[in-house]
C-alpha cells in the first residue's frame, strides 16, 4: 500500500491531533533511519499505523483483543492502552494486508519497549517521543542523544517514561523493565 493511501486511511480513523503526531513520527524516523543506516521505508509505514488503535475506549481494546485472539496479560487488563501496539499490528494485517516484520515489530514494541528490540525498532520508539508536536522539556536533549547514541537515548526515554508512570500511579509493563536491564547491562 502506498504511503498516500495509508495517510488517507489513518486520517479517517484518528483525531487531527493524533494524525499530526503520526506524521511527525514519520518525518523524524525517516531522518533518524538515514542517519543510522537503517531502511526508512518500513518505519515510515509503521509511523502511519502505530497509533491507529490508540483512541479506542478501554473496553473496545479489550473486546478486540479477545475477538482477534491477542493474548491479554494482567497488566493489559489493568491498563488496556498497553494493547494499542498489538492491536495496530493486527489491524494492519487484517484490514490492509501489511505483515512486513520490520513494520510489525516497530509498531508492536513502540508502546512499552521490549528486550528484543532491533536498532530499527529503537529508532521508531525514540521518534515517537521526539516528533515535532511533542513539547516536553526533555525533548531537545533526547533528540540530540537519539542522533549520537541510540542506546543511551533509549535509556533516557525509558527513565522518563518510568518516572511518569510512577508519578501517575500507572502500571508498568514488565517488558519496559526487562529492556532497561538489557540496556544497563551493556
Ligand atoms: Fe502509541
Ligand atoms: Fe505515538
Amino acid at each position: 500500500m502506498a504511503q498516500q493511501e495509508l495517510k488517507d486511511w489513518l486520517k479517517a480513523r484518528v483525531s487531527p491531533r493524533r494524525f499530526l503526531h503520526s506524521m511527525g513520527v514519520r518525518e523524524v524516523v525517516a531522518e533518524l533511519a538515514r542517519l543510522h543506516g537503517v531502511d526508512a521505508e518500513p518505519l515510515m509505514k509503521a509511523a502511519l499505523l502505530h497509533d491507529c488503535a490508540r483512541e479506542l475506549p478501554d473496553e473496545e481494546m479489550l473486546a478486540r483483543a479477545v475477538e482477534w485472539g491477542v493474548p491479554i496479560r494482567d497488566v493489559d487488563r489493568e491498563s488496556p492502552v498497553l494493547l494499542h501496539g498489538r492491536l495496530a499490528v493486527e489491524t494492519a494485517r487484517r484490514e490492509l494486508g501489511i505483515d512486513d516484520p520490520r513494520v510489525a515489530s516497530a509498531v508492536l514494541y513502540h508502546t512499552a519497549g521490549h528486550p528484543d528490540m532491533s536498532l530499527s525498532d529503537k529508532l521508531f520508539f525514540l521518534s515517537d517521543h521526539i516528533e515535532p508536536t511533542r513539547d516536553f522539556t526533555w525533548v531537545g536533549e533526547l533528540k540530540a542523544m537519539a542522533r549520537e547514541d541510540v542506546n543511551r537515548a533509549m535509556l533516557m526515554a525509558i527513565d522518563i517514561n518510568l518516572k511518569h508512570l510512577r508519578a501517575t500511579g500507572k502500571v508498568i509493563d514488565p517488558h519496559t523493565l526487562e529492556l532497561r536491564d538489557v540496556l544497563t547491562d551493556r
